[in-house]
Protein backbone atom coordinates (compact mmCIF):
# COMPACT_ATOMS: atom_id res chain seq x y z
CA UNK A 1 0.00 0.00 0.00
CA UNK A 2 1.46 3.52 -1.48
CA UNK A 3 -0.91 5.83 0.46
CA UNK A 4 -4.25 6.31 2.15
CA UNK A 5 -6.34 9.19 1.81
CA UNK A 6 -7.83 10.63 4.27
CA UNK A 7 -9.00 14.27 5.47
CA UNK A 8 -5.66 13.99 8.21
CA UNK A 9 -3.15 13.06 5.30
CA UNK A 10 -4.33 15.32 3.12
CA UNK A 11 -4.04 18.35 6.00
CA UNK A 12 -0.77 17.03 7.08
CA UNK A 13 0.79 15.62 4.21
CA UNK A 14 1.39 12.42 4.95
CA UNK A 15 1.68 8.92 3.33
CA UNK A 16 -0.25 6.95 6.08
CA UNK A 17 -2.83 8.06 8.84
CA UNK A 18 -0.62 7.16 11.52
CA UNK A 19 0.72 9.92 14.07
CA UNK A 20 3.44 8.99 16.78
CA UNK A 21 1.76 10.47 19.61
CA UNK A 22 4.08 12.91 21.51
CA UNK A 23 5.13 11.49 24.62
CA UNK A 24 7.46 13.04 27.12
CA UNK A 25 11.01 12.00 27.01
CA UNK A 26 10.07 9.04 24.84
CA UNK A 27 9.50 11.28 22.17
CA UNK A 28 11.52 14.38 23.29
CA UNK A 29 14.57 13.70 21.01
CA UNK A 30 15.06 13.86 17.31
CA UNK A 31 15.15 9.89 16.15
CA UNK A 32 12.17 8.74 17.03
CA UNK A 33 10.04 12.06 15.14
CA UNK A 34 12.57 11.48 12.23
CA UNK A 35 11.74 7.74 12.36
CA UNK A 36 7.99 7.85 11.85
CA UNK A 37 8.28 10.90 9.36
CA UNK A 38 10.33 9.22 6.86
CA UNK A 39 8.56 6.36 6.94
CA UNK A 40 5.70 8.16 5.91
CA UNK A 41 3.42 8.86 9.27
CA UNK A 42 3.97 11.95 11.58
CA UNK A 43 6.65 11.88 13.84
CA UNK A 44 5.91 14.12 17.09
CA UNK A 45 8.58 15.66 18.93
CA UNK A 46 7.40 16.48 22.84
CA UNK A 47 8.40 19.74 24.00
CA UNK A 48 7.06 19.33 26.97
CA UNK A 49 9.68 18.11 29.32
CA UNK A 50 12.64 20.47 27.35
CA UNK A 51 14.39 23.46 28.31
CA UNK A 52 13.84 26.15 25.41
CA UNK A 53 17.92 26.06 24.73
CA UNK A 54 17.85 22.52 24.67
CA UNK A 55 14.41 22.42 22.34
CA UNK A 56 16.04 24.72 20.11
CA UNK A 57 19.07 22.08 19.69
CA UNK A 58 16.48 19.22 18.90
CA UNK A 59 14.62 20.82 16.96
CA UNK A 60 17.12 21.74 14.75
CA UNK A 61 18.31 18.03 14.57
CA UNK A 62 14.54 16.78 13.78
CA UNK A 63 14.78 19.48 10.82
CA UNK A 64 18.34 18.11 10.06
CA UNK A 65 16.83 14.23 9.94
CA UNK A 66 14.06 14.63 7.91
CA UNK A 67 12.61 16.45 4.77
CA UNK A 68 9.15 15.14 5.53
CA UNK A 69 6.65 16.59 7.49
CA UNK A 70 6.60 16.54 11.19
CA UNK A 71 4.63 17.52 14.64
CA UNK A 72 5.65 19.07 17.76
CA UNK A 73 3.77 18.23 21.16
CA UNK A 74 3.55 21.52 23.30
CA UNK A 75 1.96 21.63 26.43
CA UNK A 76 0.42 25.72 26.81
CA UNK A 77 0.24 25.77 30.50
CA UNK A 78 4.04 25.40 30.69
CA UNK A 79 5.57 28.77 32.19
CA UNK A 80 8.13 28.78 29.10
CA UNK A 81 5.34 28.02 26.87
CA UNK A 82 5.92 31.63 25.40
CA UNK A 83 9.41 31.29 24.37
CA UNK A 84 8.64 27.80 23.02
CA UNK A 85 6.40 29.02 20.70
CA UNK A 86 8.43 31.50 19.18
CA UNK A 87 11.16 29.64 18.42
CA UNK A 88 8.42 27.20 16.93
CA UNK A 89 7.05 30.04 14.89
CA UNK A 90 10.97 30.72 14.18
CA UNK A 91 11.57 27.26 12.40
CA UNK A 92 7.98 26.99 10.91
CA UNK A 93 7.25 23.86 12.31
CA UNK A 94 4.85 22.45 10.12
CA UNK A 95 2.34 20.64 12.71
CA UNK A 96 1.61 22.09 16.11
CA UNK A 97 0.22 19.88 18.32
CA UNK A 98 -0.88 21.72 21.80
CA UNK A 99 -2.85 20.39 24.69
CA UNK A 100 -3.30 21.61 28.14
CA UNK A 101 -4.37 25.75 27.35
CA UNK A 102 -6.22 27.18 24.65
CA UNK A 103 -5.25 27.81 21.06
CA UNK A 104 -6.51 31.41 20.44
CA UNK A 105 -4.00 33.24 21.57
CA UNK A 106 -1.53 31.40 19.28
CA UNK A 107 -3.52 30.26 16.10
CA UNK A 108 -3.53 33.21 13.87
CA UNK A 109 0.21 33.55 13.86
CA UNK A 110 0.98 30.25 12.99
CA UNK A 111 -2.10 29.88 10.27
CA UNK A 112 -0.05 33.23 8.63
CA UNK A 113 3.16 30.66 8.36
CA UNK A 114 0.63 27.86 7.04
CA UNK A 115 1.26 25.26 10.20
CA UNK A 116 -1.35 23.02 10.95
CA UNK A 117 -2.91 23.65 14.91
CA UNK A 118 -4.15 20.30 16.15
CA UNK A 119 -5.41 20.41 19.55
CA UNK A 120 -5.76 17.73 21.69
CA UNK A 121 -8.55 17.50 23.88
CA UNK A 122 -10.49 15.13 26.34
CA UNK A 123 -14.46 15.98 26.59
CA UNK A 124 -17.23 17.21 23.96
CA UNK A 125 -17.52 20.18 25.03
CA UNK A 126 -13.05 20.82 25.02
CA UNK A 127 -13.86 19.84 21.30
CA UNK A 128 -16.55 22.19 20.95
CA UNK A 129 -14.52 25.11 21.80
CA UNK A 130 -11.30 23.98 19.82
CA UNK A 131 -13.53 23.70 16.73
CA UNK A 132 -14.74 27.74 17.60
CA UNK A 133 -11.34 28.61 17.94
CA UNK A 134 -10.35 27.26 14.58
CA UNK A 135 -8.37 24.95 14.78
CA UNK A 136 -7.75 22.29 12.16
CA UNK A 137 -8.51 18.97 13.95
CA UNK A 138 -8.47 17.39 17.28
CA UNK A 139 -6.74 14.41 18.84
CA UNK A 140 -9.23 12.49 21.31
CA UNK A 141 -8.36 9.54 23.09
CA UNK A 142 -10.13 7.55 25.57
CA UNK A 143 -9.40 5.69 28.75
CA UNK A 144 -7.11 2.90 27.61
CA UNK A 145 -4.42 5.51 26.68
CA UNK A 146 -1.07 5.52 28.20
CA UNK A 147 -0.08 9.11 29.72
CA UNK A 148 -3.27 11.38 30.49
CA UNK A 149 -6.19 10.03 29.30
CA UNK A 150 -9.34 11.99 30.07
CA UNK A 151 -10.58 11.49 34.04
CA UNK A 152 -13.98 10.34 33.00
CA UNK A 153 -13.07 6.69 31.81
CA UNK A 154 -14.53 6.37 28.64
CA UNK A 155 -13.36 3.78 25.92
CA UNK A 156 -11.94 5.32 22.96
CA UNK A 157 -14.57 3.35 21.13
CA UNK A 158 -17.39 5.52 22.89
CA UNK A 159 -15.87 8.67 22.88
CA UNK A 160 -14.45 9.07 19.67
CA UNK A 161 -18.30 7.67 18.12
CA UNK A 162 -19.52 10.12 20.80
CA UNK A 163 -16.93 13.41 19.59
CA UNK A 164 -18.00 12.44 16.20
CA UNK A 165 -21.67 12.97 16.30
CA UNK A 166 -21.23 16.89 16.98
CA UNK A 167 -17.78 17.93 15.25
CA UNK A 168 -17.41 18.45 11.82
CA UNK A 169 -13.27 18.98 11.42
CA UNK A 170 -10.89 16.10 11.12
CA UNK A 171 -10.58 13.81 14.73
CA UNK A 172 -7.41 12.05 15.25
CA UNK A 173 -8.07 9.34 17.82
CA UNK A 174 -6.24 6.87 19.56
CA UNK A 175 -5.71 5.44 23.06
CA UNK A 176 -5.74 1.87 23.27
CA UNK A 177 -4.14 1.29 19.38
CA UNK A 178 -1.22 -0.99 18.78
CA UNK A 179 -1.25 -2.48 15.19
CA UNK A 180 -2.88 -1.88 12.18
CA UNK A 181 -6.03 -3.59 12.83
CA UNK A 182 -6.92 -1.33 15.52
CA UNK A 183 -5.82 1.51 13.18
CA UNK A 184 -8.50 -0.01 10.39
CA UNK A 185 -11.49 0.13 13.56
CA UNK A 186 -10.76 4.00 14.49
CA UNK A 187 -11.00 4.80 10.80
CA UNK A 188 -13.80 2.71 10.50
CA UNK A 189 -15.26 4.62 13.50
CA UNK A 190 -14.80 7.56 11.25
CA UNK A 191 -11.84 8.54 12.24
CA UNK A 192 -9.00 10.46 9.83
CA UNK A 193 -6.32 9.38 11.35
CA UNK A 194 -4.58 7.57 14.29
CA UNK A 195 -1.90 8.25 16.95
CA UNK A 196 -0.09 5.67 18.88
CA UNK A 197 2.11 6.29 21.64
CA UNK A 198 2.43 3.04 23.53
CA UNK A 199 3.77 1.22 20.52
CA UNK A 200 6.24 3.16 19.78
CA UNK A 201 7.23 3.47 22.75
CA UNK A 202 8.76 0.25 22.74
CA UNK A 203 11.57 0.90 19.67
CA UNK A 204 14.73 1.28 19.43
CA UNK A 205 14.33 5.39 18.63
CA UNK A 206 12.54 6.01 21.70
CA UNK A 207 14.25 7.98 24.44
CA UNK A 208 13.68 5.66 27.91
CA UNK A 209 15.42 3.99 30.07
CA UNK A 210 16.15 0.17 28.88
CA UNK A 211 14.32 -0.79 32.61
CA UNK A 212 11.08 1.49 31.40
CA UNK A 213 10.94 -0.45 28.07
CA UNK A 214 11.18 -3.88 28.97
CA UNK A 215 9.38 -3.09 32.22
CA UNK A 216 6.23 -1.86 29.64
CA UNK A 217 7.06 -4.56 27.12
CA UNK A 218 6.55 -7.83 30.00
CA UNK A 219 2.95 -6.18 30.86
CA UNK A 220 -0.23 -7.71 29.87
CA UNK A 221 -3.34 -5.77 29.04
CA UNK A 222 -4.33 -5.40 32.43
CA UNK A 223 -1.41 -4.37 34.09
CA UNK A 224 -1.78 -1.08 33.94
CA UNK A 225 -4.12 1.38 36.06
CA UNK A 226 -5.34 4.86 36.82
CA UNK A 227 -3.15 6.82 38.65
CA UNK A 228 -3.95 9.90 41.04
CA UNK A 229 -8.34 9.27 40.13
CA UNK A 230 -8.95 11.76 42.71
CA UNK A 231 -7.27 14.61 41.37
CA UNK A 232 -9.63 14.19 38.72
CA UNK A 233 -6.36 13.89 36.22
CA UNK A 234 -5.26 10.24 36.47
CA UNK A 235 -1.94 8.75 34.66
CA UNK A 236 -2.77 5.51 32.78
CA UNK A 237 0.63 3.59 33.83
CA UNK A 238 1.71 0.15 35.26
CA UNK A 239 0.60 -1.37 38.07
CA UNK A 240 3.86 -0.29 40.31
CA UNK A 241 4.83 0.34 44.43
CA UNK A 242 3.92 3.23 43.53
CA UNK A 243 0.43 3.15 42.27
CA UNK A 244 -0.38 0.17 45.56
CA UNK A 245 0.73 3.47 47.20
CA UNK A 246 -1.80 5.84 45.82
CA UNK A 247 -4.76 3.13 46.02
CA UNK A 248 -3.68 2.27 49.60
CA UNK A 249 -3.76 6.54 50.37
CA UNK A 250 -6.83 6.69 48.65
CA UNK A 251 -8.75 3.86 50.74
CA UNK A 252 -7.63 5.52 53.99
CA UNK A 253 -8.52 8.85 53.02
CA UNK A 254 -5.11 10.65 53.34
CA UNK A 255 -5.67 14.30 53.60
CA UNK A 256 -5.46 16.14 50.59
CA UNK A 257 -1.89 17.48 51.27
CA UNK A 258 -0.55 14.28 52.10
CA UNK A 259 -2.12 12.66 48.96
CA UNK A 260 -0.71 15.83 46.96
CA UNK A 261 3.25 14.75 48.58
CA UNK A 262 2.87 11.18 48.00
CA UNK A 263 1.62 11.91 44.34
CA UNK A 264 4.19 14.33 43.41
CA UNK A 265 7.01 11.61 45.11
CA UNK A 266 6.97 9.63 41.77
CA UNK A 267 7.53 11.31 38.45
CA UNK A 268 8.08 10.35 34.80
CA UNK A 269 11.82 11.47 34.49
CA UNK A 270 12.64 8.95 37.65
CA UNK A 271 10.99 6.12 35.55
CA UNK A 272 11.79 7.29 31.62
CA UNK A 273 15.60 8.66 32.92
CA UNK A 274 16.53 6.48 36.20
CA UNK A 275 15.25 3.55 35.13
CA UNK A 276 13.18 3.74 38.63
CA UNK A 277 10.45 1.36 37.46
CA UNK A 278 9.04 1.09 41.22
CA UNK A 279 8.72 4.15 42.06
CA UNK A 280 8.57 6.37 39.02
CA UNK A 281 5.15 7.05 37.21
CA UNK A 282 5.77 3.93 34.35
CA UNK A 283 3.22 5.90 31.73
CA UNK A 284 1.59 3.53 29.46
CA UNK A 285 -1.18 2.37 27.72
CA UNK A 286 -3.32 -0.86 27.90
CA UNK A 287 -2.02 -1.86 24.97
CA UNK A 288 1.07 -2.63 26.22
CA UNK A 289 -0.03 -6.25 26.33
CA UNK A 290 -0.66 -6.66 22.77
CA UNK A 291 3.16 -5.23 21.84
CA UNK A 292 5.54 -8.14 22.48
CA UNK A 293 9.01 -6.80 20.85
CA UNK A 294 11.31 -3.77 20.85
CA UNK A 295 11.86 -3.13 17.09
CA UNK A 296 13.34 -0.17 15.18
CA UNK A 297 10.17 2.56 14.42
CA UNK A 298 10.71 2.21 10.77
CA UNK A 299 9.55 -1.60 10.98
CA UNK A 300 7.06 -0.47 13.36
CA UNK A 301 5.89 1.58 10.61
CA UNK A 302 5.91 -1.31 8.34
CA UNK A 303 4.00 -3.59 9.91
CA UNK A 304 1.42 -0.93 10.94
CA UNK A 305 1.07 -0.44 7.09
CA UNK A 306 0.60 -4.23 6.44
CA UNK A 307 -1.83 -4.92 8.96
CA UNK A 308 -3.71 -2.17 8.13
CA UNK A 309 -4.17 -3.13 4.26
CA UNK A 310 -5.22 -6.84 5.43
CA UNK A 311 -7.78 -5.53 7.72
CA UNK A 312 -9.25 -3.20 4.74
CA UNK A 313 -8.94 -6.07 2.61
CA UNK A 314 -10.74 -8.56 5.21
CA UNK A 315 -13.99 -6.04 5.53
CA UNK A 316 -14.23 -5.46 1.75
CA UNK A 317 -13.78 -8.90 1.19
CA UNK A 318 -17.29 -9.48 3.64
CA UNK A 319 -19.10 -7.01 1.84
CA UNK A 320 -18.24 -8.77 -1.42
CA UNK A 321 -19.11 -12.13 -0.31
CA UNK A 322 -22.25 -12.08 2.00
CA UNK A 323 -22.04 -15.80 3.29
C1 LIG B 1 5.30 7.70 28.18
C2 LIG B 1 4.19 8.59 27.69
C3 LIG B 1 4.37 9.97 27.73
C4 LIG B 1 3.35 10.83 27.24
N1 LIG B 1 3.58 12.19 27.23
C5 LIG B 1 2.65 13.01 26.64
C6 LIG B 1 2.94 14.41 26.48
O1 LIG B 1 4.01 14.90 26.82
N2 LIG B 1 1.97 15.19 25.90
C7 LIG B 1 0.77 14.65 25.47
O2 LIG B 1 -0.08 15.40 24.95
N3 LIG B 1 0.47 13.34 25.64
C8 LIG B 1 1.40 12.51 26.18
N4 LIG B 1 1.16 11.15 26.26
C9 LIG B 1 -0.10 10.61 25.67
C10 LIG B 1 0.12 10.25 24.21
O3 LIG B 1 0.34 11.41 23.44
C11 LIG B 1 -1.06 9.45 23.59
O4 LIG B 1 -2.25 10.19 23.73
C12 LIG B 1 -1.27 8.08 24.17
O5 LIG B 1 -0.04 7.43 24.36
C13 LIG B 1 -2.15 7.25 23.23
O6 LIG B 1 -2.52 6.05 23.80
P1 LIG B 1 -1.71 4.66 23.63
O7 LIG B 1 -0.53 4.78 24.56
O8 LIG B 1 -2.70 3.65 24.06
O9 LIG B 1 -1.28 4.54 22.21
C14 LIG B 1 2.14 10.28 26.75
C15 LIG B 1 1.97 8.88 26.73
C16 LIG B 1 2.98 8.05 27.17
C17 LIG B 1 2.78 6.55 27.08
Amino acid sequence: MDHFHTRATQLLKIRYPILQAGMSWASSSAALPAAVSNAGGLGVLAAGPLYVQDFCRVLDELRAATHQPYGVNIPLYRPQAAELLDAMHARRVPVVIASQGGPKAHLARFHDIGSVWIQVVSTLEHARKAQDAGVDAIVVVGTEAGGHPPGNEVSTMVTVRRVLQDISIPVIAGGGVADGWGIAALLALGAEAVQLGTRFLLTDEATVHAAYKDAVLAADVADTVLIGKRHGLPVRGLRNQFAEKIFEAEDQHLSDDAYDALFKSSTLKQAALEGNVDWGKVEAGQSAGLVHQIQPAAHVMHDLIHELDMATRRIHHMCRHPD
